[in-house]
């Protein structure tokens, strides 16, 4: 009788060989396993005309940039999203697990199989919001573009008027030069009568005299009421359109004059001169919304303080903090948590009746190029007697590259309530809620 043990390598030898084989003759492929990767991920940017500098499409897209592709999304610098998801989940969310960077990572060692790419289904690329024709276009003021290779922050007004009060569903920012344009945020102001003209539209935030022009956007007028202010009336990232929520929910009102301003409008780095004409579309809604959207904004500006205050001395690491208690049962839409340049890492949460704890977001590291407006997949209840609490640790050492100053300055929080404190140089906290009064079912309403 042969030994037992004979059988028993000889076994686990074929099954070593067997799986050899089997692994190198369908090792990962373009086809089966990164196009699906690359196309939830990477694409919606990397196609012509959107925010990605290059393609990443096709199997020559990718296997052309195949070792930097592999850098970028071991580093987690790409695709961006800097919301924590193992804290929370939000819709669109772009976000690599371990195995998809490790099939990458394989693909490239092994050389990069093609596999069968016809079988390969090409996803529908979005150019535009898919909103439709929009009721009004606005043109931005031409905006040049130096090629300085530096970042650029402004402001730009846009007066508007139409023919009556109305509401509106959505307002959206369509950017010209896709490349360059790198995010807005943008609020409107509802006026009584016709708001004054200005000197000035377009202000350079990062300029000498930026808070004397400030004033001559005249966003005040002495002679009417103080103008209503939507703040998160349009928003733009590369990659994010606006959505509009369920009909019947969201919009709102629209004056028969009102402003749009571009609070915020970042360029990122130019090599060559250039110009800039971005658009805004606005579309009506044909009702009133059933359940018009409402806003809640905490820190900076917002309906709860700061603590301990946003002073940061130089070379000081300091975490702030802002609570909010929720007498009444609400339904959370979008969240979008705001900082300047020292910030260095941001969590929001909520403490229930019960004391239990709904997490709302984390993003361990802070990029103020991504500042994302987070919708939550489905409506979020907070019920009535919970806080909502806010923590953000900001770092004014030169450990953090994105410090304006070298060496580090005191940095204080700009409180000014028309948009003056947007300078980057000065710092902000805030976290703006959209929400709902809390109807029952809501938790099961998709967004
Ligand atoms: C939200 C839009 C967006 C998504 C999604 C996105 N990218 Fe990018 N990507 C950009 C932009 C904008 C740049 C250029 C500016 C920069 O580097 O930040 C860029 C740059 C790059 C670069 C060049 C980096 C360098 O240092 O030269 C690579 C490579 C890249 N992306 C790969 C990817 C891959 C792979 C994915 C998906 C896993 C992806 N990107 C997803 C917007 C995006």
């Amino acid at each position: 009788m042969k030994p037992k043990w004979l059988v028993v390598i000889l076994s686990s030898a074929f099954a070593l060989f067997w799986a050899c084989n089997t692994s190198s003759k369908q090792g990962v492929s373009f086809a089966k396993d990164i196009a699906p990767i690359i196309h939830t991920n990477c694409s919606p940017c990397h196609h012509k005309g959107g925010a990605g500098p290059f393609n990443l499409i096709t199997y020559q897209d990718v296997s052309d940039k195949a070792k930097t592709v592999a850098e970028v999304t071991k580093a987690r610098y790409m695709p961006p999203w800097p919301a924590d998801p193992n804290y929370s989940h939000f819709k669109g969310e772009k976000f690599l697990t371990e195995t998809q960077i490790n099939l990458i990572q394989q693909w490239v060692e092994e050389g990069k199989q093609a596999g069968d790419t016809q079988s390969i289904k090409y996803p529908e690329l979005q150019y535009y919001s898919s909103l439709g024709k929009p009721d009004v276009v606005l043109e931005l003021p031409e905006i040049e573009i130096q090629g300085d290779a530096r970042d650029r922050f402004l402001v730009v007004k846009n007066l508007g008027q139409i023919l009556q009060d109305t509401f509106v569903r959505a307002i959206e920012f369509i950017p010209n030069q896709k490349t360059y344009v790198h995010h807005v945020n943008g609020f409107m102001l509802n006026y009584q009568k016709a708001p004054p003209k200005s000197t000035i539209n377009v202000l350079n935030i990062e300029s000498e005299s930026y808070e004397k022009d400030f004033a001559k956007l005249n966003l005040l007028d002495p002679s009417q009421p103080v103008p209503q202010r939507i703040h998160s009336a349009f928003n733009y990232l590369p990659g994010v359109f606006a959505a509009a929520y369920p009909e019947g929910i969201g919009g709102f009102k629209m004056n028969k004059n009102f402003a749009l301003i571009c609070n915020d409008l970042h360029y990122g780095p130019a090599e060559k001169d250039t110009t800039d004409r971005s658009k805004i579309h606005i579309y009506f809604a044909k009702s009133p919304p059933k359940r018009p959207t409402k806003e809640l904004m905490m820190g900076t500006n917002g309906v709860s303080s700061i603590k301990p205050p946003l002073v940061i001395e130089p070379n000081e690491i300091k975490t702030c903090r802002s609570s909010l208690y929720i007498p009444e049962s609400i339904s959370i839409l979008t969240i979008n948590p705001h900082m300047h340049l020292i910030g260095e890492s941001f969590k929001a949460f909520v403490v229930d009746a019960n004391k239990d704890t709904i997490p709302l977001i984390s993003i361990p590291e802070w990029d103020f190029r991504w500042q994302y407006f987070y919708t939550y997949p489905k409506m979020l209840k907070i019920p009535a007697g919970s806080t909502i609490h806010v923590e953000a640790l900001f770092d004014n050492t030169l450990d953090n590259y994105n410090n304006p100053f070298d060496p580090p300055q005191r940095i204080q929080e700009r409180t000014d309530l028309f948009g003056a404190g947007m300078k980057t140089t000065d710092e902000m906290l805030q976290f703006i809620i959209t929400y709902l009064p809390y109807e029952l079912g809501d938790e099961e309403i998709e967004l």
